[in-house]
């Protein structure tokens, strides 16, 4: 949205299609965008099915006039992850009202009373053109508007009244005919943010919200004395309004001299789309609904608390303009392929980014700031339950047995779609840990919500700065690995473990009789980042293998037990994620249980043998299979000399037992990356996933 600030048609095209491919990670079944056409309340679209390389074609190809500019214009764009209807330019977002496009708008999240309204508005006369639950809240919009005989509504209010009648999750976009130059975004359960990019600094680093309903009054008197917020009634409230006015600052956006400047707005799911314009950002919170016109930013609540706003953090007053910290190149593919390859290549750094200001190695010391205050209340907790899914959940089975082995406290590990299905009792004593790189995975924030709700402290492991989990929480630790974009997440997993990792280290820090266990696992992690190097350097060794041995087979099984369950665990799904190949992890202790009966000469193996306590076991679970034909490839230390001579072997460095994981599954990550490239796919966007599930 652009203000005083002329841009050209083929400018505006450009900067949305960049951000699109930016966020190009959190669906990419088709793209979209809408523009403001040559005569006022005329929009173009260019829709295209597949990625944003298709959508750039398909506007290269246009015979509108790019060159044609505009003082002042707002557009809206959309990369898409199907959930109603299938992935085809009809169903491409922006969707609209009417032929006319008197309303159209981009949709992330699930309606779920779509269908309901969609019948109620056929029966009053509304064509739907999609199948997209999108359109009935466009339909619904337009039905909104016809229905007032004065059509003097605001397009915040006009808006505000349709999302009054929606259920699900959502974040939305809002352009219409009838209020040229206007947005209306507005959010629920789904990531929203605003850029803001002024010539001018900015004066006040934060934006005023205005209040609906019975909170308005305490909500303003608290704005009025917090020292934030200078914020001060401006109008007496309307009568019969629930809703009260209350002095923006976004006016804060005009020079001193009251003369309105140049600005541009970027409303984005991910700070990584606009960081290339502004890094000055404000997170827009759930029932947030924001209105840019006219260079002006104001915040209004969707719904008041009474009528179910869900978290103590929606009543701040105000929403502030934060500085990103994360450079474009961060997200960039630079001298690699791909993003995933470059992660994996990332991880020597990545790891000391966790690590840094946080572990003193000469003094074998860990601070974690962000969880100081409330060790106590941790160490006091019945239970720690750690709630996560995909990856993550994989990095708390990875550090559960250490956890447990420093802190004493027991330890449940909840993939958070189950936790929530079983409705699992939680209490006030329980400490509940949520891990996520994005932040924003639904079913992790709905449970965080549920555990929130039930007086437990929440405790947040997340990568996005600034994201819904990291807000939501109580406290917590920024795993700080850098943007990750490769949608089978690398970089992240290592550095969950880690952070996880050091928590525990803290937790036990007064622990004398650890003493020496805890400053060995330090200096494990010192030697970390090296050894990593030394595992990368094996990359041609797994892609041989990749070529040679496995790119015809048809299903891959990766057999540990002990501190290795888990790295079977995120081997198999890295391969099956983006190779497509049916892997599974399967704990060594569970053989005789069941996949023995998968054995034989064809079945490709892999075995995790490097040395710690369990190692007989995993011996004898070799010998198993062995003895059935199997010709397991073994992951092993290098300097194990016990292994069969005819065995093939992967081998990685020693370090201690807790932090093998972290080497162990790098030669995985690398094996998945180089199957799915032999196999010709798409490695950075494997078919039917995103990176970002902010639906349940
Ligand atoms: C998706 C991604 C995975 C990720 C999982 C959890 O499935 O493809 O890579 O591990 O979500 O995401 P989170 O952002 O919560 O870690």
């Amino acid at each position: 949205c652009s203000y005083l600030k002329e841009k050209t048609r083929a400018e505006i095209c450009e900067t949305l299609c960049n951000g699109l491919a930016r966020q190009e990670y959190r669906g990419y079944d088709s793209a979209g965008f809408v523009v403001d056409g040559d005569k006022p309340g005329e929009v173009f679209y260019f829709k295209e099915v597949g990625k944003v390389a298709g959508l750039r074609k398909k506007v290269a190809e246009s015979t509108v006039d790019t060159q044609k500019a505009f003082i002042t214009q707002c557009s809206i764009a959309h990369t898409r992850w199907a959930t109603h209807g299938a992935p085809s330019t009809k169903n491409c977002h922006p969707v609209r009202s009417d032929p006319t496009s008197e309303f159209c708008l981009v949709h992330n999240g699930i309606v779920t009373n779509a269908a309901e309204l969609r019948l109620v508005l056929q029966k009053r006369g509304y064509k739907f053109e999609t199948d997209t639950d999108t359109e009935a809240v466009a339909i619904l919009t337009k039905y909104v508007y016809d229905s007032q005989p004065e059509k003097r509504m605001s397009f915040t209010e006009l808006v505000r009244t349709v999302l009054k009648e929606l259920q699900g999750s959502f974040a939305f976009v809002f352009k219409s005919s009838h209020y040229p130059n206007e947005l209306v975004t507005a959010r629920r359960g789904s990531p929203l943010l605003i850029g803001v990019k002024t010539d001018k600094k900015l004066k006040v680093d934060f934006v005023d919200v205005e209040f609906a309903g019975a909170e308005a009054d305490t909500q303003a008197s608290q704005a009025i004395t917090s020292p934030t917020s200078p914020s001060t009634l401006l109008a007496p409230p309307v009568p019969g309004s629930s809703s009260k006015l209350y002095r923006t600052q976004s006016r804060a956006f005009m020079s001193e001299d009251g003369i309105p400047q140049p600005i541009e707005f970027f409303v984005a799911s991910d700070a990584a789309a606009i960081v290339e314009h502004t890094k000055r950002v404000l997170y827009l919170e759930d029932d947030d609904i924001a209105h840019i016109a006219e260079g002006e930013l104001h915040i209004h609540r969707l719904r008041s608390k009474d009528e179910g706003a869900q978290t103590p953090s929606q009543m701040a007053t105000t929403r502030s303009i934060e500085t990103l910290e994360i450079e474009i190149a961060e997200i960039m593919k630079g001298k690699f392929d791909h993003f995933m390859q470059k992660e994996i290549y990332e991880q020597p750094e990545s790891v000391v980014n966790t690590m840094r200001g946080r572990v003193n190695f000469d003094r074998h010391e860990i601070t974690l700031g962000g969880l100081k205050a409330y060790l106590p209340i941790i160490r006091r907790g019945r239970r720690i339950v750690f709630c996560a899914c995909g990856t993550s959940y994989h990095s708390a089975i990875a550090t559960r047995a250490i956890f447990e082995e420093l802190t004493e406290i027991p330890v449940s590990v909840e993939l958070a779609s189950d936790f929530l299905d079983r409705k699992t009792p939680i209490f006030r004593d329980d400490v509940c840990v949520f891990v996520s790189q994005s932040g924003e995975t639904a079913d992790t924030i709905l449970a965080l919500r549920y555990c929130m709700d039930r007086g437990a402290l929440c405790v947040g492991v997340v990568n996005t700065v600034g994201s819904t989990i990291s807000r939501e929480t109580h406290c917590g630790i920024h795993i700080n690995a850098g943007p990750e974009v490769g949608v089978a997440s690398t970089k992240a997993y290592t550095s969950q473990y880690i952070a996880l990792l050091m928590m525990a280290l803290q937790l036990s820090e007064d622990r004398i009789s650890l003493l020496e266990r805890r400053n060995q696992i330090i200096d494990g992690l010192h030697a970390l980042p090296g050894q990593i190097k030394k595992v990368l350097d094996n990359d041609k060794n797994l892609r041989g293998l990749a070529k040679n041995v496995l790119a015809n087979s048809r299903s891959l099984l990766l057999m540990g037990r002990g501190y290795q369950y888990a790295t079977c665990l995120e081997g198999a799904l890295k391969i099956k994620e983006i190779s497509y190949m049916h892997s599974e992890g399967i704990l060594a202790g569970e053989l005789k249980h069941g996949p023995l009966a998968l054995i034989d000469e064809n079945m490709p193996v892999i075995i995790i043998m490097t040395r710690d306590s369990l190692y007989p076991k995993v011996q004898s679970a070799f010998a198993q299979i062995t003895a059935r034909k199997a010709q397991p490839i073994v992951l092993c230390n290098d300097d194990d000399d016990s292994i069969p001579e005819n065995a093939k072997t992967l081998r990685v460095p020693k370090t201690v037992d807790c932090l093998q994981g972290l080497l162990n599954v790098i030669p995985l990550q690398l094996l998945s990356y180089h199957l799915a490239i032999q196999n010709g796919f798409d490695v950075d966007f494997p078919r039917n996933l995103a990176k970002s599930v902010t639906t349940e």
